[in-house]
């Protein structure tokens, strides 16, 4: 039997796909201002060509799913996909990453369609600035979407906060009391190099320490929360007593390559083996012929690198593979 596993003997059960690379954002770390170019529809993978591609990987031991952007709530009737992924068998969690701008309005279909777990990127607790990060992103609604989610039953929702040095590293303190008075999983999230053309990253760059230097000035001590199911390289604090908890993702200062489970799925059919370099195989053609999609995933998990080299992105060291030119917002986080 075939089964979705590298030579350094990692087993892949998760797909991360991007639905669409467009977005009704544009933070600051992800796409620029203006002038991002993006697939006309008939280069995008229908939910028909998606689902052909997840049923032939579930037999090949794929299980888990999430669907990213882009923002995915942008493509239209997002929950039909959903619905069509639930019923693959050997599915068995489907999870969605969104900027919550509207799950006010879908929190409670997604539900319905067979979504299991919501993150939601938030990245200031403050109107003015999350504005400013997101150029016209709306705190108050994407608050009232993490409600509805929580209305809807999610639970629990984790909230993505990626550190910028001098923009948001000042609200560390914010997001910590948050985790004490909510039950929200709060992910702090190193700044990656990706899709760069030197925008000033490593100077904006924060390594995680930094936030228990600050839960130290906080007077707080923290503990080692229990494994936080669906976390993936996230690693858990609690404050004691508190209602959530804390995460760090530090693919910068340490990366957790030695555990990748993980193969994304761009919009316009692309299988990556890893986020950070160019490599990269598209599915389409083969759409219609299980055993050669199979057989794609097997020879990109093949040339599936041991690890990302970020670090040497900070320290300027000559990398050993071409790093990816797609920004963020075109491969999904
Ligand atoms: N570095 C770290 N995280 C990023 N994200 C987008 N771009 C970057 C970046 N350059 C985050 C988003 C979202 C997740 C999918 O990835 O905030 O929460
Ligand atoms: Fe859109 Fe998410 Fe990129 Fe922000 S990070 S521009 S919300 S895709």
């Amino acid at each position: 039997m075939k089964k979705l596993i590298d030579k350094y003997g990692r087993i892949h059960d998760y797909l991360r796909i991007s639905v669409t690379d467009r977005c009704n954002l544009r933070c600051v770390y992800c796409m620029p201002e203006e002038g991002m170019e993006f697939e006309p529809s008939d280069r995008i993978l229908t939910y028909e060509e998606i689902t052909e591609v997840v049923s032939a990987i579930a037999k090949i031991g794929v299980r888990k799913l999430r669907l990213t952007g882009g923002e995915p709530l942008v493509r239209k009737e997002i929950e039909k996909l959903i619905r069509m992924l639930s019923a693959v068998e050997g599915i068995e969690d489907i999870a969605l990453t969104t900027n919550g701008m509207y799950l006010e309005k879908k929190a409670e279909l997604l539900k319905e369609a067979g979504v299991t777990r919501i993150n939601i990127s938030l990245d200031s607790l403050q109107a003015d600035r999350f504005a400013m990060i997101t150029r016209g992103g709306d705190l108050s609604r994407v608050l009232r979407g993490l409600n509805a989610a929580v209305r809807a039953g999610f639970q629990p929702i984790k909230l993505n906060v990626v550190l910028m040095k001098g923009i948001n590293d000042d609200e560390i303190a914010d997001f910590i009391r948050l985790s004490i008075e909510k039950p929200l999983q709060i992910r702090f999230i190193e700044y990656m190099p990706i899709g760069h053309d030197d925008n000033g990253w490593r100077e904006r760059y924060v390594p995680l320490q930094t936030i228990f230097n600050t839960v130290e000035s906080m007077g707080l001590t923290y503990e080692k929360a229990e494994h936080v199911y669906g976390n993936g390289p996230a690693e858990n604090f609690r404050i004691p007593g508190a209602g959530g908890t804390f995460g760090l993702i530090h693919p910068v200062s340490e990366h957790f390559c030695d555990n990748c489970n993980r193969l994304r799925l761009t919009a316009d059919g692309n299988i990556k083996p890893c986020l950070y370099w160019d490599d990269e195989w598209n599915v389409r053609p083969l759409i219609g012929n299980e055993a050669l999609i199979q057989d794609l995933f097997m020879r990109v998990l093949d040339a599936k690198p041991e690890n990302h080299e970020m670090a040497k992105a900070l320290s300027q060291e000559t990398q050993s593979h071409t790093p990816t030119v797609r920004r963020m917002s075109q491969i999904g986080g």
